[in-house]
């Protein structure tokens, strides 16, 4: 780790309050996290939602939880639940299902008059190619909900998009009918990944693959990127328009400016801590006491 990333970030957790880490499997970004509590001389609490029951009533006897599960629909169902039983969560459940359905950000960032790329919803097959031809060839569809790049198509003439719209809906579930179609960005051969915590963004990195999916997880090698105002700006906005606390967020360039192209909520940042030299987990870790504290 670099010295920079090596440093602490201040943060004391009053007395007697308690924060939680609601995770799944413990990878290295988890591992990382409870590295940073540990600087932090924070013992969090740890909730397994392999193991985890609910009643509808209690919540674990914390007061910020942090949601660090792999599962988009166990996050989604236990930070609703546990802000039901009056405990602070980071992220907010309400930013989980927004950032975790495609659809609902961008509809949240155009809400925000925040710049993405065009896109479309179609509920039939026939009415989703009449959707792709408005855009124009290529397009990009997606799953909503979905992530690591997985079951995304560029689609670049209408033999392939008709020949995908059938098979999402002949052989997907249900959701898989829904299409959620964009136009696709020429983007040479990289997207940019800030991290926003709270009120700033603290970091950026660029994905650089030749494949035209620039996700880490999908082999993009990721470098250092300044944040400059412009990348500060319209990842803060983004934030915001999804409802703010700790996440990351896909930028495009284009000769006309960034574009969002998705905001994550339970963001990986094992790739670019010696990347930025910014130390991630520690800022987020600082947040989340912060959260306790208020
Ligand atoms: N409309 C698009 N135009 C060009 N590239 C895209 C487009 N949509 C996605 N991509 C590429 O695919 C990657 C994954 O897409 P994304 O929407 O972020 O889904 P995921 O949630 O799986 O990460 C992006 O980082 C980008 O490299
Ligand atoms: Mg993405």
């Amino acid at each position: 780790m670099s010295p920079a990333a090596d440093k602490m970030v201040a943060s004391t957790l009053p007395a007697g309050k308690k924060i939680g880490l609601l995770h799944s499997l413990i990878r290295k970004d988890e591992k990382m996290l409870l590295d940073a509590f540990k600087r932090a001389n924070v013992q969090p609490v740890m909730i397994d939602d392999r193991k985890l029951i609910m009643d509808f009533e209690s919540a674990p006897d914390v007061d910020v939880i942090l949601e660090r599960s792999i599962n988009h629909s166990r996050a989604l169902h236990a930070l609703r639940l546990f802000e039901s039983a009056g405990v602070k969560c980071v992220n907010r459940h309400d930013v989980a299902r927004v950032c975790g359905d495609k659809m609902l950000t961008t509809a949240a960032l155009s809400e925000h008059k925040v710049q993405q790329p065009r896109s479309r919803v179609a509920f039939t097959e026939d009415s989703a190619v009449e959707a792709i031809e408005q855009l124009g060839y290529p397009v990009v569809l997606k799953p909503a909900v979905g992530s690591w790049g997985r079951l995304l198509s560029k689609v670049n003439d209408r033999d392939a998009a008709e020949t995908i719209l059938e098979h999402k809906t002949v052989l997907g579930s249900y959701h898989h009918s829904i299409f959620y179609i964009q136009e696709y960005v020429e983007k040479a051969d990289r997207d940019i990944r800030t991290f926003v915590v709270g009120d700033r963004c603290i970091a950026a990195i660029y994905r650089t693959s030749k494949h035209w999916i620039t996700n880490t997880a999908r082999g993009a090698v990721a470098s250092k990127c300044e944040v400059t105002p412009e990348i500060e700006e319209i990842s803060l906005n983004a934030a915001r328009a999804c409802g703010g606390g700790v996440v990351a967020v896909d930028l495009f360039e284009t000769p006309d400016g960034l574009l969002v192209n998705e905001v994550n909520y339970t963001m990986e940042f094992k790739n670019s801590v010696d990347t930025t030299g910014v130390d991630i987990p520690g800022e987020i870790v600082a947040y989340a006491v912060r959260e306790a504290s208020r």
